[in-house]
């Protein structure tokens, strides 16, 4: 039977104290193990999550021929040798959407990959039809063969193109952005996402000798090099902004006096000022933030729109929510980005909150509401840690099953929790 987590709620009471650490952001880590494949020596990373959506893009890397070295305590490294399977493994490939970030990289530089439709979290239809698009204009051939989707470069090598986003996304800017840094000239990218990961991400190309620029902006400009090399480069990963975003929801609703450590604040400053304007008393520092709580505050109701960065995260949307059931009246939430991402509101009626589901996309939630320990079981990875946050609020004991789906993101989450006082325990 998979693991489950059980929790005994605070009801209602704010107890939570001490200081909890941010691990290494997932979706910055996943990148840069895929930019390994650019790599004509080794590369080094540091501050990687244990968690399992590494360890599955580890294991692709080593089913098609990178050797993977952990080297314990967030530290791995790299090297991919001169020839590669280009075949994704179907299996593993379909259990995470980061998978499709390998695409780029092996293209580029072996002129081939075939992959199955990337899977991960069920969130709405998330199409690769942008991927697509860049790679055929940048001069490889696409087809799919019942099973696959096929991709090759002519004479092994990718030319420089204009791009045009139909939408900001960012793996397929960073997976272009990738591509681009072996391809023959110049390639723009527009309308590309602004995620602090891509920042990240050209940041430690470029310092191994990519030349990138733009990144963090709209338009992104790469001039392709023949091959990259790492040297002494080692890649930091950033701290998750998701992970401190709902330890901030968190102590917000449950905690006395909470310190968030080893955060980057600049990553998320759209949910401390939304927060702030609701009430909640933030401090934040140069790289920690601390949420405290007089017992007299009435939180807020506020409006919230997912957009991409520096918008309101779409990976927040749900904690937000269950911070909006304990708020003072009526708040509206529109899920702009996916369109499947509302799949917890009915196990969160079931606790207590009232919700109207107007749409796949939009919400009220009327505040505040008693939430009471329930069943429930983990729909997505951020949705798993909000029900997490739902059932510390509550009042008595819940169970969480689907923990897996929490695991895919979260590092030993409970040990963590359990530091700051919460009552939750892994059932194996
Ligand atoms: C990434 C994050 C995920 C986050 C999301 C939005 C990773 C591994 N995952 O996902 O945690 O929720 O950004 O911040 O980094 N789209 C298309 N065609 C495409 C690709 C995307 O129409 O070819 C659409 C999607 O359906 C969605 C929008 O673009 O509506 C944005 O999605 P995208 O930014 O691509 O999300 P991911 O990169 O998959």
């Amino acid at each position: 039977m998979p693991d489950r987590f059980i929790i005994n709620g605070l009801g209602g009471k704010k107890k939570l104290s001490g200081s909890i650490e941010v691990k290494g952001a997932k979706n910055a880590a996943l990148k840069a193990l895929a930019a390994s494949i650019l790599f004509k020596d080794g590369i080094a990373l540091k501050n990687v999550p244990d968690i399992e959506d590494v360890k599955r893009m580890n294991d692709i890397l080593e089913e098609i021929g990178v050797s993977v070295i952990d080297e314990k305590r967030g530290k791995y490294t790299l090297t991919t040798p001169q020839k590669v399977k280009t075949d994704l493994p179907t299996d593993l490939a379909q259990r995470m959407r980061a998978s499709i970030v390998l695409l780029g990289p092996l293209l580029s530089r072996f002129g081939a990959v075939s992959l199955p439709h990337p899977g991960g979290c069920v969130i709405g239809e998330r199409p690769i039809d942008l991927f697509i698009d860049g790679f055929e204009k940048m001069g490889a051939q696409y087809f799919h063969d019942g099973k696959q989707h096929v991709f090759k470069a002519p004479k092994k090598t990718l030319h420089g193109a204009t791009i045009v986003f139909k939408k900001p996304s960012v793996t397929a800017t960073e997976t272009l952005m990738m591509a681009a840094t072996l391809a023959h000239g110049k390639t723009i990218l527009k309308n590309s996402a602004q995620e602090p990961e891509i920042v990240a991400l050209a940041e430690f190309l470029n310092a191994c000798g990519a030349k990138i620029s733009g990144a963090g902006t709209s338009t992104i400009e790469i001039i392709g090099s023949k091959s990259l090399r790492s040297g002494r480069e080692v890649y930091q990963t950033p701290p998750d902004r998701i992970e401190t975003g709902s330890f901030l929801i968190l102590a917000a609703l449950t905690g006395k006096k909470v310190e968030i450590k080893k955060c980057d604040p600049t990553h998320l400053e759209i949910l401390t000022e939304t927060l702030k304007h609701s009430g909640v008393h933030i401090d934040v520092e140069k790289d920690s933030i601390l949420v405290s709580n007089p017992t007299s505050v009435k939180f807020q109701p506020t409006d919230v729109e997912t957009r991409e960065y520096p918008g309101f995260p779409t990976d927040l949307q749900a904690p937000m929510t269950i911070f909006l059931t304990q708020a003072h009246g009526q708040s509206h939430v529109f899920e702009t980005i996916f369109e499947g991402r509302l799949a917890y509101v009915p196990d969160l009626i079931r606790m207590g909150a009232r919700i109207d589901v107007c749409d796949p996309h939009r919400i009220i939630v009327h505040g505040p509401t008693a939430l009471s320990g329930r069943e429930v079981k983990s729909p997505d990875l951020r949705a798993g840690l909000a029900f997490v946050i739902a059932t510390v609020i509550a009042k008595g004991q819940s169970v969480i099953h689907n923990v897996y789906n929490i695991d895919r993101g979260y590092e030993r989450i409970e040990e963590r929790l359990q530091a700051i006082g919460v009552n939750i325990e892994r059932v194996t």
